[in-house]
Order: C-alpha cells, then structure tokens, then sequence
C-alpha cells in the first residue's frame, strides 16, 4: 500500500518538483494549495511526467477550518511536507501582517491537526534567509540565526521555533526543517518550473525573462560589494536536487531514523557564484547574450553566503549533483516553452 504524504504549496515552484519526485519514489500525494501564486495546470505537468495526477484541494491553510475538515476527510496522511506560503521579500516589507497571518497561521493549523489526527511527521521549507549576512563562511547548521532583513525572512525563523517548540512538547511529533540556499533551474522535461506572477523578483526568472524579450535588460544590484567581481555570491542550488533532499528527509522520519525529534539541514551546492558569474554562466551554456546595467544595491540584500554541505552529506546521505551550466540550461529551456519559443 502506497503511503500517503500531502504537500502544501505542491502547485508552486519547489512544490511542484517535490511532488514529481515523491511520485517517482511510489508515494502517494495530496497537494493543497491555494492557487494564490501559481495554477492549477501544474498537476497536468506533473502527471505527464509521472503518470499520476496527484489528488488535489484548493484552499487556504491559514483557515482553521477546512484545514481540520481536510484532515478529517484524509486519514491515511502519513507525512507532510509544508511549502505553502507567501514567499516575496519585498512584497513582506509592504504587507507584513498579510506574512505573519498566513506563514505562522498556516504552520498552526496544521500543528493543530498532526496532534489532533496523529500525523507524526512534518517537512518544513526554511530558508537560509535565517542567517542574516553571516559572520564566517560557509554556512553550517550551528551557524548562529540573525534577525531576518525582512518580515517574510522572519516568518521562516519564527516558524522554525514553532516547529521545535511543538515538538518539545508533543514528543510524537518529529520535525525535519530544510534551510534552502538559492533554488534555481526547472525540471529537465522542461513541463514544470519556476512561474513568478508579475515582475520577478529573483535573479535567475529575471535572466530567463530578459533573454526571452520580455524584459529590457537585467538589473545588476550592485558591484561595490567584497567579493572578487563585486558583485553579490549566493549558493545556487538545482531544483530537483532540492526536491530530491526532501523524499530523503520524509523517509528519515517515516522510518525513524531521526536522531533528534527536530533537526535542521541546509541544502545547498557548497559552491558561492557571484551575479556576473551567473550572468556569464547563462551566455554560456545558452549562447544567448544578455543585457544588464550595474545599478545600486538593493535594500535588504546581504553580501554573501553559501553552505557547508557536509552534514547534510554525510547524515542525509544527500549530495547536489546538478552543475550550474546545465541547471541555468534547464531554466531556459523551461522559459522557451513557457513562451513559445523555439
Ligand atoms: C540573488 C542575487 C540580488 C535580481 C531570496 C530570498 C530567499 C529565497 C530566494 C524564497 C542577489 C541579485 C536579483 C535582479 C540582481 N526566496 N539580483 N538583479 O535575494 O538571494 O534570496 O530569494 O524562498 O529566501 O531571500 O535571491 O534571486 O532575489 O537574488 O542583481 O534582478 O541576485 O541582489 O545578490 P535572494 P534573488
């Protein structure tokens, strides 16, 4: 019998992918979502993919109640992985409350139901937004916290503690939180990838966008930062390896092989680019050439960072495989499809 997991924002960008590679692995998957950032044509992507269309609901989970009606109506739920929430850190520092309400509401409510329904096992997508700007590089898991540059940052470290503090006092429920670096690229079929609504508001759609000719040139935000090009590194992670990371991290805990009741991994590639880099990536493994202008930094944007790997390699047994060149390849390939173009 297929063990049942449901996915939250499974119709969005590091979603989707997930669910595609749960399906792979011979789950079976519920995704509620709210449709607020991305559409319900995902799980016809998906099911031409796997050749399963996941089951689906469409509602908010910061409702308390269809979220308890939910659960009532779904029993065999064994896991769930929770990726549903707003997710633009600019748009956060406009509508805080809109942040707060829904990313901690929504952790809440679904606490309330794995206590209420006995589903012991949750996922949580962190961010490595939580380390601020770090004091010493790369970034491990004990790597101190810092006060988040922006209310949706915020939301991520806040929703980390209500995790673990659940946890500690409920000890049948155990927690894995995934501290994302930069997810970037689309599934190799080119049928699921990153959508944003509107201007996009990270570096890569934004690259995809501008050598599709939907945007003039791209906006280099800042090159008077400490870094060898000057301007700002991340650590820019494939996005089916993230979501790979994620069937490894469930089965840990379906298969209590936690070793804590909650637990932190970052997931990242260990290797830093700087914006120019992957600008110039980008020309290279697409032969398309880009405009961009250096303009000034953007507010609430840090310097650098990218991850050790190595407790997520060695406890997770999980390693990011996918290079740069062919990840941004794959980013295109899905803008080309998106669009129409050949
Ligand atoms: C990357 C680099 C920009 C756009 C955020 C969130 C993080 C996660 C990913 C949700 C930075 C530069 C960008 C552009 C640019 N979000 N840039 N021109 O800010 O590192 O991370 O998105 O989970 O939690 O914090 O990602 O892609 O916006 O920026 O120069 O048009 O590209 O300054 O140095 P970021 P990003």
């Amino acid at each position: 019998m297929k063990k049942q997991i449901l996915v939250t924002g499974g119709t969005g960008y590091i979603g989707s992918h997930t669910v595609v590679e749960l399906e792979n692995a011979g789950y079976d998957v519920v995704v509620v979502d709210d449709l607020s950032n991305s559409s319900a044509d995902v799980l016809d992507n998906i099911e031409k993919i796997t050749g399963q269309k996941p089951v689906f609901e469409q509602f908010s989970l910061a409702d308390a109640e269809k979220t308890d009606d939910f659960f009532n109506r779904y029993p065999k739920i064994e896991a769930i992985i929770h990726f549903a929430a707003s997710k633009a850190v600019g748009e956060s520092v406009n509508i805080p409350l809109h942040y707060y309400r829904n990313n901690l509401v929504s952790l809440m409510n679904l606490l309330d139901c794995q206590k209420k329904y006995g589903v012991a096992n949750m996922v949580f997508s962190s961010s490595c937004t939580v380390y601020g700007q770090p004091d010493k590089l790369p970034v491990t898991e004990d790597t101190p916290r810092k006060d988040a540059e922006s209310p949706y940052g915020n939301t991520k470290r806040v929703n980390e503690d209500i995790l673990e503090d659940s946890i500690k006092a409920n000890p049948e429920l155990k927690g894995i939180a995934l501290r994302y670096f930069n997810p970037i690229g689309a599934h190799p079929t080119a049928l699921i990838g990153e959508l944003p609504l509107g201007v996009p508001q990270n570096l890569v759609p934004f690259i995809t966008q501008t050598a599709a000719g939907l945007r003039e040139q791209i906006s280099v935000f800042g090159d008077d930062y400490d870094t060898p090009d000057g301007s700002a590194i991340r650590d820019y992670i494939n996005v089916v390896d993230l979501a790979k990371a994620h069937v490894i991290a469930i089965e840990r805990l379906l298969e209590n092989k936690n070793k804590d009741g909650y637990e932190i991994f970052n997931l990242g590639t260990g290797n830093g680019y700087s914006v120019l880099e992957i600008v110039n990536g980008f020309e290279k493994s697409t032969g398309v050439k880009l405009n961009y202008k250096i303009v000034d930094r953007r507010a609430g944007d840090i310097e650098k960072i990218w991850a050790d790997t190595t407790y997520a390699n060695e406890e997770l047994g999980w390693k990011a495989e996918i290079g740069l060149e062919e990840t941004l390849l794959s980013a295109w390939n899905w803008e080309k499809r998106v669009r129409g173009i050949e």
